[in-house]
């Protein structure tokens, strides 16, 4: 059981997803968690008290300083119970409420007032979610460590089709024993970049490579298990997101340069991304009759974002790849100090079976005085065991400045 004896207090908001709440208490209490139930009055719209109590075998608690419930177990002693706070489904309004810091009903309330870990399980309209409003609201919260579930992306209630779903509540309890697991990476900030950037010729052409984000999807899937929160930064691919990861996607290498700059306060930073190292320098604004395009292309150099990246004066744990089609070691050796990295990934690109597109890889780690090389195996296998090494020499170095 992956939540034995942990106190889980359970926020339900306004939403059509509340009717999955009944079954996150069972999973979660079949997980070995004690679960206390808060509902909000918009949540008792969509579900009851009545089944909430059935499923968890407790009081549901749904009044602020209610002199009843605060008999049984005052507002403040709930708040203080708490392993964790996990509001699912968490509505637009009550996301707003919390990144303004209101205190207008008991589970609001008792968020500011519990020092537990909040994570939130977003559920709301494709619109809403995307909502200038609804962004700012929670980059403020994930700024202040609240942890997001989700949301899917998918049907909606409302007919539409989009991100704004409630995680299944097989998911969430997933995610949840996440946060409570004893991995290397627990507690740690991990950026990953991964894929190829796109960079335009015109709106319909570009320029680009043939990774498929394998082995950064892979890296993040590792780095999220063994309990890291994790940002993806992808370019453009098709691959599965593994549940607890927040993808970022962007297309050129100027948009994933701004989205690392702006995601470079984690504490380890993996730069997979096969990122375009040249441009058109003149991208057409429309798109170019088929007579009209050069014969030849004048290209310039993208940024270097690693580099940026590692030159930061707070800078991350710096992981950087390099793909090489010959003298391995001593190309890598360069790019771990011309970059300022603490550890490189050289692959040989460039054969049949492993590197850009395939589903295995072969790969060394090189950092400041060692190395360890892993031999060819799938890039999920090999994802782990890439974090492990990235955890060991985190560690190691972070034990090593401690006075
Ligand atoms: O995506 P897959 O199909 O699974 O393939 C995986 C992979 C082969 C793409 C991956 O294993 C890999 O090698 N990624 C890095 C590819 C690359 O761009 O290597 P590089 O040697 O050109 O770049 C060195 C490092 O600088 C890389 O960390 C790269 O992300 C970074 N870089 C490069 C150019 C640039 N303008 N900015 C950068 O930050």
């Amino acid at each position: 059981m992956r939540l034995a004896n942990k106190k889980i207090l359970l926020g339900v908001s306004g939403s059509i997803a509340a009717y999955k709440a009944p079954d996150l208490v069972r999973r979660l209490r079949a997980e070995g968690a004690e679960v206390e139930v808060v509902l909000t009055r918009a949540g008792a719209e969509f579900i009851t008290a009545l089944t909430l109590q059935a499923v968890s075998g407790r009081r549901v608690h749904a009044r602020h300083l209610d002199p009843e419930d605060e008999t049984v177990m005052g507002h403040i002693e709930l708040a203080r119970w708490a392993d964790l706070v996990l509001i699912a489904p968490a509505s637009a309004h009550l996301i707003a409420k919390l990144a303004a810091g209101l205190a207008d009903d008991l589970l609001s309330t008792l968020c500011l007032a519990s020092t537990a870990p909040l994570a939130l399980a977003p559920a709301m309209n494709r619109a809403m979610w995307e909502h200038p409003a609804t962004r700012v609201n929670v980059a403020t919260l994930e700024r202040r460590g609240v942890r997001l579930f989700g949301p899917g992306i998918g049907d909606q209630a409302c007919g539409e089709t989009g991100a704004g779903r409630m995680l299944e509540p097989e998911e969430l309890t997933a995610l949840t024993a996440g946060l409570f697991a004893a991995g290397p990476l627990r507690g740690v900030s991990v950026v990953v970049t991964a894929g190829p950037t796109r960079e335009p010729i015109d709106p319909v052409r570009f320029v680009s490579n043939r990774s498929s984000g394998k082995m950064g999807y892979a890296l993040a899937d590792a780095a999220a298990a063994a309990g890291a929160r994790v940002t993806l930064i992808s370019g453009p691919v098709a691959q599965p997101l593994a549940a607890g990861v927040r993808r970022i996607e962007v297309a050129t290498a100027e948009e994933m340069r701004r989205c690392a700059l702006e995601q470079a306060g984690c504490d380890i930073f993996i730069a997979a991304a096969a990122v375009a190292d040249h441009r058109p320098r003149y991208p057409a604004p429309r798109k170019l009759k088929k007579d009209a395009v050069p014969a030849a292309l004048e290209l310039e150099r993208t940024p270097d974002i690693v580099g940026e990246v590692a030159a930061l004066p707070a800078a991350p744990f710096m992981v950087g790849f390099a793909a090489e089609t010959d003298d391995l070691a001593r190309n890598a050796m360069a790019k771990l100090r011309a970059k300022g990295l603490d550890m490189v990934v050289a692959n040989l690109v460039g054969r049949e079976g492993t590197g850009f597109e395939s589903d295995d890889n072969e790969v060394t780690l090189f950092w400041d005085g060692g190395k360890a090389e892993l031999p060819r195996a799938p890039k999920r296998e090999l994802g782990r065991d890439i974090i492990g090494y990235i955890a060991e020499r985190y560690h190691a170095q972070g034990a090593a400045q401690d006075p």
